[in-house]
């Protein structure tokens, strides 16, 4: 069969992770979807920027935009990050253009992905984004396939390692909040803008992108009750310790009789329970379906190589011929969040 040919916007951490993958495991991929994997552009904001690999093999694009609309790219694959600006530009070309876009986004997916998944959907090409939510954890496959026989009742979780890692942090240290942010800061662990990671803005994108999926809702960020860790004090940390609790910034997403319920803020959970014993980095995701019960999924919520795995399975999901609307039903079929009949004046 012929080539899937791609088009990689972006070579930080999950750009270069995904060239790798490709050059590492070619064959393997080869034969895991039946079709050759080759990138015929590639770019960034600075050409000549040491990246710890060779760029040689591929055409450079300054612009994103021609980067996502040049005849011999297939599949656009949008790792620079950012609800708007270039990321949303050039996959909004991409899919006007026709082509497939697997994208790490979550930012972007949280503010417009309702409109993106529409324009994906009348395009009939495929908008996939399994990176942007618990890295390397494959929690959007799970739900729209593995769970697809489900009603999803509720989903809980830890989906922002860098929180995570201040408040364990904090435990194992005794040391204050403000102390830990900068210990995370100066290990390159939070996001260039920290505000988006302790402020949980990151980790309600991602709660708002599994709640349209699980339930079938538009997604609704600004209806997320959101509270970040900063004024998680030692002493919370101290008093709750003594009660056998620890503080997690946790995210919860499940349907009530006044529509749906998403809250992501710093919550008590048991220390002996699988949430309390999360420490570090790692991401938790709890599903709970009306046929499975509960499950749970843990790993590597980001770094450069789980969430290049994860980009890559949605790459060869295209490469085997998988389209499917974007939110697991049509776009267009998504319902509000909250009845009308609920929502204040
Ligand atoms: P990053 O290391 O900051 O890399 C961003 C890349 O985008 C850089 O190569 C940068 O170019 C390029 N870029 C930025 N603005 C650009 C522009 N205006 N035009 C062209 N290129 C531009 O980011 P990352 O950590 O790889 O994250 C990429 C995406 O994956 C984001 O959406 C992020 O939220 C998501 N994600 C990341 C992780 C993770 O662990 N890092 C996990 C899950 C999801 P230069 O290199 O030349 O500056
Ligand atoms: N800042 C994010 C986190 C990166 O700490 O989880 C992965 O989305």
């Amino acid at each position: 069969s012929k080539p899937l040919r791609l088009g990689i916007a972006g070579l930080g951490t999950v750009g270069v992770g995904v060239l790798r993958i490709l050059r590492q495991q070619a064959a393997l991929l080869e034969a895991r979807t039946g079709c050759a994997m080759t990138v015929s552009a590639v770019s960034a904001r600075t050409r000549n920027k040491d990246r710890g690999l060779s760029l040689a093999s591929y055409d450079w694009e300054d612009d994103p935009v021609k980067l996502a609309t040049r005849d011999d790219v297939d599949v656009f694959v949008e790792l620079m990050g950012g609800a708007d600006g270039p990321a949303k530009a050039a996959t909004e070309a991409a899919l006007a253009a026709g082509k497939h876009v697997v994208t790490a986004n979550k930012a972007m997916l949280a503010m417009h992905g309702q409109a993106l998944a529409e324009q994906a959907e009348g395009a009939g090409v495929a908008l996939r984004y399994e990176a942007a939510v618990a890295g390397g954890i494959p929690v959007i496959k799970t739900l729209m396939e593995g769970l697809a026989g489900n009603e999803i009742t509720r989903i809980m979780g830890v989906m922002n390692g860098s929180c995570n890692y201040i408040l364990t942090r904090m435990e194992d240290s005794g040391k204050t909040y403000q102390e830990i942010f900068a210990e995370a800061d100066g290990l390159g662990y939070l996001e260039a803008d920290p505000q988006l990671d302790v402020g949980g803005i990151d980790a309600a994108h991602k709660l708002a992108i599994l709640s349209s999926i699980a339930f079938g809702t538009k997604i609704d960020f600004d209806g997320i009750q959101l509270e970040g860790i900063e004024r998680v004090a030692i002493e919370d940390i101290r008093a709750a310790a003594d009660m056998g609790y620890k503080i997690k910034l946790l995210g919860v997403t499940q349907k009530t009789g006044r529509g749906l319920e998403q809250r992501m803020m710093p919550c008590l959970v048991p220390q002996t329970s699988p949430l309390g014993q999360l420490d570090g980095g790692t991401n938790m995701v709890v599903i709970e379906g009306d046929a499975v019960g509960q499950i749970v999924l843990r790993g590597a919520g980001a770094g450069e190589g789980p969430t290049a795995s994860a980009v890559m399975a949605d790459v060869c999901d295209i490469a085997r011929g998988l389209r499917g609307p974007v939110f697991g039903q049509p776009a267009e079929t998504l319902e509000q969040t909250t009845p009308a009949s609920s929502q204040r004046p």
